[in-house]
């Protein structure tokens, strides 16, 4: 085996290695993503660092609320990853009056957040996705024990 060959094997096993001691939410903050894109509870991730294409598991499929809209993640959420940018992301949905649509991109431009929706958009400040939410309360469940 040629020496150029065996360094780029070692070059992409470290490469992998260490993508792989990073959590998914690190992952996301390395690519100036908020980790609160993605919501608690991620038992494994599989992450190509060549392609950016990634695979988030969970044990359920988890709801929960961001303002007047239902947000589902499906057990096995993928796409692909890159500085600022989640691209072909599917298994995250949005229900729209009776309808759940695929939110099939996020971006963020400067201290904003743009979830796609087909050609549609919504804006929120990316401070908002500081923490992950949980399933069921979401964003609001400090608000939620406040108030019992
Ligand atoms: C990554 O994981 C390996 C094996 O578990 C460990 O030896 C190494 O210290 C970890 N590196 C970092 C930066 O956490
Ligand atoms: C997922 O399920 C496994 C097996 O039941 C359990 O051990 C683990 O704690 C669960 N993980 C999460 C994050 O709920």
């Amino acid at each position: 085996m040629s020496i150029l060959i065996l360094s780029l094997l070692l070059f992409a096993t470290s490469f992998y290695v260490s993508a792989q001691n990073l959590t998914a939410y690190e992952v996301l903050q390395k690519n100036r993503l908020p980790r609160g894109i993605l919501p608690e509870g991620i038992v494994d991730y599989d992450l190509n660092p060549k392609t950016g294409f990634f695979k988030v598991y969970f044990n359920n499929t988890c709801q929960f609320p961001v303002d007047a809209f239902k947000v589902k993640y499906e057990p096995t959420v993928s796409g692909f990853i890159r500085n600022g940018r989640v691209t072909r992301l599917i298994g995250v949905s949005v229900k729209v009056v009776y309808v759940w649509l695929n939110i099939g991109e996020v971006s963020r431009e400067g201290d904003e957040l743009e979830f796609y929706v087909g050609a549609a958009s919504e804006e929120f400040p990316v401070h908002r996705f500081e923490n992950s939410p949980q399933c069921g309360c979401g964003f609001y469940c400090r608000e939620l024990i406040y108030s019992s």
